[in-house]
Parts: C-alpha cells; sequence; structure tokens
C-alpha cells in the first residue's frame, strides 16, 4: 500500500474541499457581517460612514487577510471597527497592538485607525516568541523565536496594503517597552500568544485606558488565558478593582463561524477566528450571596 493510499479517501476529500467551504462562507457571507456590524444605532454621528464605504472597506479588509497569513479574521477586525466607530471622536487616545507577526493585522487596523483618525501603536519583539518562562503553561522553550516578523517586512506589508502614516513602531520585548507607555488608550489589540506575554500587556496597558476603553484578545480558545480577566485576585491586587470579564470567553464572540469549541476538538469547517473583548467600565463579580428572608 503506498503512502498516499494509506490516508483515507474521505479525510483527503475533507482536507481539500472544508477549506473551500470555509472560504466561500467568509466571501460570500461578507454583506451580511457588514449589515450586521455596522447598522448599530450606538454609531457615533459624526463619523459619516455609509453602508457602501463599510462594504467597500470590508471588501478590502477582506482581501488583506488573503494576502498576508495572520491568525485573525476579517470579521473581527470589522468587530473592532464596530466599537472604535462608537467612541466619540473627542476621546482623545491611540489604538495599540501588541503581537504583529508579519503585519497582517497590522495592515487592517491601520486602515481602521484611518477611518476613525486615530493613529496606531505597534508593539512587538519583531524577533519572534520570547524564551519561555517556567511558571507559563503555554510556552515552551522550542517556540522561541517562532512567528518572527522583521521590522522592514512588516512596514513594507503596511506600506502595501494599509496606511503607513497612522503606524508608529516600538521594537523590544514586552517587558521593556511597555512600561514607557504613556498615550491614552481607545482600543488595544493582544496577540501575544504566550501567558507571560499577556500578562505583561495588562499590567502596562490597563492603567492607560480611556474609561470606556476597549481590550481585545486573540487567546480567547484557551479558557485558562481568559481566566485572567474573571481572577479576582490579579485584579485586587494590581489595581484595587473587580474583575471585567470577557466576552467571547472559549469560543470568540459570535462572528457568524459557528465555533463552538472547545479547541482541543479541531473542527473539520468551523473557523476558531474570532476574537473576545472586555472594556475598562466592565465588572464582572459574582458577589450574590443567597440570605433566607427573616420571618
Ligand atoms: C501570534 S503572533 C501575532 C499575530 C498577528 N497578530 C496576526 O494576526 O498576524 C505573536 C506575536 O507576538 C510577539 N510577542 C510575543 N510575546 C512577546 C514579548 N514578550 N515581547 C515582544 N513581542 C512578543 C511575537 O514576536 C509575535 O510577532
Amino acid at each position: 500500500m503506498t503512502k498516499r493510499n494509506a490516508v483515507p479517501r474521505s479525510a483527503r476529500r475533507n482536507r481539500i474541499l472544508m477549506p473551500w467551504v470555509r472560504d466561500a462562507y467568509h466571501a460570500l457571507s461578507l454583506p451580511a457581517a457588514v449589515v450586521f456590524l455596522f447598522y448599530n444605532r450606538r454609531r457615533h454621528p459624526a463619523y459619516k460612514v455609509t453602508m457602501r464605504t463599510m462594504l467597500r472597506f470590508a471588501f478590502r479588509i477582506y482581501r488583506n487577510t488573503r494576502r498576508i497569513q495572520t491568525g485573525i479574521s476579517y470579521q473581527a477586525h470589522l468587530a473592532m471597527a464596530a466599537k472604535l466607530l462608537e467612541i466619540p471622536p473627542t476621546t482623545k487616545g491611540v489604538v495599540v497592538e501588541c503581537g504583529c507577526w508579519l503585519g497582517g493585522s497590522t495592515v487592517n487596523l491601520s486602515l481602521i485607525c484611518d477611518l476613525v483618525d486615530r493613529d496606531l501603536i505597534v508593539y512587538d519583539s519583531f524577533e519572534g516568541l520570547p524564551a519561555a518562562e517556567p511558571n507559563d503553561r503555554h510556552a515552551t522553550p522550542e517556540a522561541k523565536g517562532m512567528l518572527r516578523g522583521d521590522l522592514a517586512v512588516v512596514q513594507e506589508n503596511v506600506r502595501r496594503y494599509g496606511n503607513i502614516d497612522r503606524c508608529t513602531f516600538r521594537k523590544g520585548w514586552f517587558e521593556q517597552t511597555l512600561p514607557d507607555h504613556t498615550e491614552p488608550v481607545v482600543l488595544c489589540v493582544l496577540d501575544v500568544d504566550f501567558q507571560a506575554s499577556l500578562h505583561v500587556s495588562v499590567l502596562n496597558l490597563w492603567p492607560h485606558l480611556t474609561p470606556r476603553g476597549y481590550v481585545f484578545i486573540d487567546e480567547y480558545v484557551f479558557i485558562d488565558y481568559c481566566a485572567l480577566f474573571f481572577s479576582e485576585s490579579f485584579w485586587k491586587k494590581h489595581f484595587d478593582a473587580a474583575p471585567p470579564g470577557l466576552y467571547g470567553a472559549g469560543t470568540g464572540i459570535p462572528l457568524g463561524q459557528y465555533y463552538v469549541g472547545p479547541y482541543e476538538e479541531r473542527p473539520l469547517v468551523q473557523d476558531q477566528r474570532s476574537i473576545a473583548y472586555t472594556r475598562k467600565d466592565f465588572r464582572a463579580l459574582w458577589d450574590y450571596e443567597h440570605r433566607p428572608t427573616e420571618t
């Protein structure tokens, strides 16, 4: 029996067919995604964007995700744009991206920033993932240096497909660069893979969030990462506050990809490419106590 024949024919067919079904779904559902995300009465009237503009915009950012390899879906970027369009233009603040790899998400974030007239600050080592810390359950020594995108490559991608004039790049390990961050932040996107990297990003950026500023995370399929946003001890210790919670913990916010989790089950056709988010003013604290009524 040849090696090729060792793989069942149905599995081979699935391997070809399923990505095709998934891609076709993303392309065909684009107009519906635009209507569902942008037909929004909370959108601030100062942003003069029509449905037609948003359709063209959505198509452009969808095309970018096909041009540059990236782990985030265009629907996730549209969800970020929808939230930014709710923020009054008078609220001062930048958008921050932590973890950009080849710049696939940076390209789209730069276009979104252009739409809402904001600047984008991009933090990355541009040397790939850092060395694993012993306490980090998701970091392995072999991963060091993986997902490396050189600064020049990222900048070239943004120049070709995005808007480089919106971007500032801050190169280095988060532990060294993020403590020097000063600008108010209306939205940040954390796609940093390791627990240690998520921890240091939240610690350093949360204080700079505007009162209704957003944190989006890509690590939502791992519920131990999500637990950070529900950890009473973490939020008490570092911010003397209640945890903010996380919309989309475990499966991501519902963007039509039909992914129901858990991650280990590796779905055939569904895309686990959503996003999860929280906001500075959210509160997710279970402090209810049932007390029998006195007679
Ligand atoms: C999964 S990739 C980002 C993917 C990108 N957002 C996309 O969708 O195409 C993770 C990135 O985080 C960066 N990174 C992770 N931990 C870091 C740290 N402690 N300091 C600096 N960069 C870090 C890596 O260099 C890598 O570029």
